[in-house]
């Protein structure tokens, strides 16, 4: 009893300690010349380029075509890098510094498009375009409603190596070329699947050039985990010019379907895992999280940087819980994970829908 007791006692006092924790006032310092502060006053600048950032490329911090472009130029600027060394130089900017090459790389076609409007403001503001590049990423997610709060790291060189073509995995490359690129920059199949979750505000704009603006999943405008559902669905539409390469036919009309999505959500390596995603935001940003972590310093020494994740906002949440869209039902998912079955979702009301473009701004 006695001993009862006294872990009560342990108990009542971390719980004190913890509110005590929790109470005291973080001492943050007044940036100069803006409504913010800062723990970190190395990172007041940083505000000003989330202020310019939200206002001009975001659109007033819009969950839209430039928050989809701004996670697709960070992939795409940091896969470059190899571990075994002979590629780019990862996060390190090289996609704008050495843009005369690299965005003439057909996997980085559109890319121009968040390219430009990022290297002036990094040049306005005096940042290297490694460090723009994975801020704008963790601001357009945290734009999103439901989105994760991911880290940011300041303080990236300027990039010193050209990466050359073909490190950016295709739509239309097999699964084991996929998993064997990915594994080749550091990444495990668990890994590539969590980033996948970018695709949850995805659009192209660039695979079917007559339908600009096809997005990906239902919800374009939310970090949502539908992404991980529609993919699943049987599918009977062709949009736009009929099928391009590296597109499949998609589940509702004015979606589009990668093909690297549709046999990555079937494999037997990553269907599990993609199928975990389906009903749990909370464990589909915890691994996005982590996997945007190792992806936004790839090739950069860590030690070097300096954490400025309090400059990223805090995302909305999304209140709305995963379903099957208007007019489909539960025997139009293919149950592709042979562990466990797929979940039960509550279908949206109504009849279905045709999805409309992310309208360019
Ligand atoms: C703050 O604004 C003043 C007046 O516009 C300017 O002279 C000064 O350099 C600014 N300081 C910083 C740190 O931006
Ligand atoms: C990094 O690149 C930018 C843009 O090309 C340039 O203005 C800046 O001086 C470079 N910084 C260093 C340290 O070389």
């Amino acid at each position: 009893m006695a001993f009862k007791s006294l872990a009560l006692l342990v108990a009542i006092a971390s719980v004190f300690q913890f509110t005590w924790v929790l109470a005291t006032p973080v001492k943050k310092t007044a940036c100069p010349n803006s409504s913010h502060s800062a723990i970190n006053a190395a990172c007041c600048t940083w505000f000003d380029v989330l202020d310019d950032m939200q206002a001009n490329l975001f659109d007033g911090a819009e969950c839209g075509e430039e928050a989809h472009s701004a996670l697709r130029i960070a992939f795409h600027d940091a896969i470059g890098f190899s571990t075994k060394g002979g590629k780019g130089g990862g996060a390190d900017g090289s996609i704008i510094a050495n843009g005369d090459v690299e965005l003439e790389f057909a996997a980085n076609n559109g890319i121009e498009d968040i390219a430009t409007p990022l290297q002036a403001l990094a040049d306005a503001h005096g940042k290297s375009y490694g460090d723009i590049i994975q801020f704008s990423a963790a601001v357009a997610v945290a734009d999103c409603p439901g989105g994760a709060r991911l880290q940011f790291l300041a303080g990236r060189p300027n990039a010193t190596l050209i990466t050359p073509d073909g490190t950016v995995p295709d739509p239309f490359n097999t699964v084991d070329v996929i998993l064997a690129r990915m594994a080749d920059a550091g990444f495990s199949s668990d890994e590539l699947i969590a980033l996948l979750t970018s695709h949850t505000i995805a659009a192209a704009d660039k695979i079917d050039i007559t339908i600009p603006g096809t997005p990906f999943d239902s919800t374009p405008g939310t970090f949502d985990t539908q992404i991980f559902i529609e993919v699943l669905l049987n599918a009977i539409h062709t949009p736009g010019a009929g099928l391009q390469q590296g597109e499949v036919k998609a589940p509702l009309a004015g979606l589009m379907r990668l093909q690297s999505d549709f046999e990555l959500s079937r494999d037997s390596r990553t269907a599990c895992t993609w199928q975990s995603f389906a009903n749990n935001p909370k464990l589909m940003n915890q691994k996005f999280t982590a996997a945007m972590a190792k992806l936004a310093v790839l090739g950069q020494n860590v030690r070097h940087l300096i954490d400025c994740s309090e400059v990223i906002p805090t995302p909305a949440t999304n209140t709305v819980p995963p379903f099957l869209p208007a007019g489909k039902h539960q025997s139009d998912i293919h149950q592709a994970c042979a562990a466990t079955p797929f979940p039960s979702l509550p279908i949206q009301p109504g009849p279905q829908q045709s999805i409309a473009p992310v309208p360019p701004s």
